[in-house]
């Protein structure tokens, strides 16, 4: 861990318990326990969540993972560039989210960029000297049109989310006085509020591509049939 990432991870935990745990919080677009802002944007909410839904049970795991942005455009729940709002749009590019639900294209747009991951970490946390990290395992039909897209257009770019030169405050590139967003919200009347000076928090330590054969495909091979396509 750099100094510019344990001075900004000192300056969160000084701010004290919910400060610091809603700031992660908005940063991911989850609650540390997976929880997403988007079905529980406050601590109270969050509580209640987990109080209805056992943790882990089938209900909970629905509830975590069936739901949308298009009621939240703004980001007051969840913000517009959070990382999960970045990585997986589900119907917020919608060009008729604004419109009746049955109406909409759904998640057209967004389904076609989804991955399939599971995050590896390696190293002792603990240590901050000591080399240690995530390896992140992608699984996708079309390197271009999902991995690579979402990596290059979703999070280290904000044109999509109107948030201009703002990438992903936790994987994006952070060049000097990067900042990250949090919308007021017009209800209650919270103001909106601006991290900046985000340091880099992810630097890449290398990559590789690994072709993984469909059933069809090791079929083919094993009758050494060539497709002619
Ligand atoms: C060190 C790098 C990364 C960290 C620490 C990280 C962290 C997280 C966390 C905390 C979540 C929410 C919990 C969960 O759903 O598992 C998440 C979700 C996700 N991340 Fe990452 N991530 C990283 C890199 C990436 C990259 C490079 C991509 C894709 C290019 C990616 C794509 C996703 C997706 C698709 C989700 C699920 C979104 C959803 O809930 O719908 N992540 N990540």
């Amino acid at each position: 861990m750099n100094l510019a990432v344990r001075r900004f991870m000192a300056a969160i935990d000084g701010v004290g318990g919910l400060g610091a745990e809603l700031l992660k919080a908005k940063m991911a677009g989850r609650w540390q326990d997976g929880v997403p802002l988007s079905q529980a944007p406050t601590y109270a909410e969050w509580k209640a969540f987990n109080a209805k839904y056992p943790y882990g049970s089938r209900e909970w795991i629905d509830a975590a993972t069936s739901f949308g942005f298009a009621d939240d455009i703004d980001g007051a729940k969840c913000p517009v560039t959070s990382h999960i709002r970045r990585a997986n749009t589900r119907d917020m590019l919608d060009p008729l989210w604004d419109t009746d639900k049955k109406s909409r294209m759904g998640s057209a747009l967004n389904n076609r960029r989804r991955i399939l991951r599971r995050g590896l970490p390696y190293g002792d946390r603990a240590s901050p000297d000591h080399d240690h990290g995530i390896v992140l395992l992608a699984h996708c039909a079309n390197l271009f049109r999902q991995f690579e897209f979402v990596q290059q257009q979703w999070m280290n770019y904000g044109l999509d989310f109107n948030a201009g030169n703002d990438s992903c405050p936790i994987v994006g590139t952070h060049v000097p006085g990067a900042r990250f967003v949090i919308a007021g919200d017009a209800k209650s009347g919270k103001p909106p509020f601006i991290a900046s000076g985000l340091p880099h928090f992810v630097s890449t330590r290398g990559g590789d591509y690994f072709f993984s054969p469909s059933m069809t495909a090791l079929r083919m091979i094993g009758q050494g049939v060539v497709d002619p396509t």
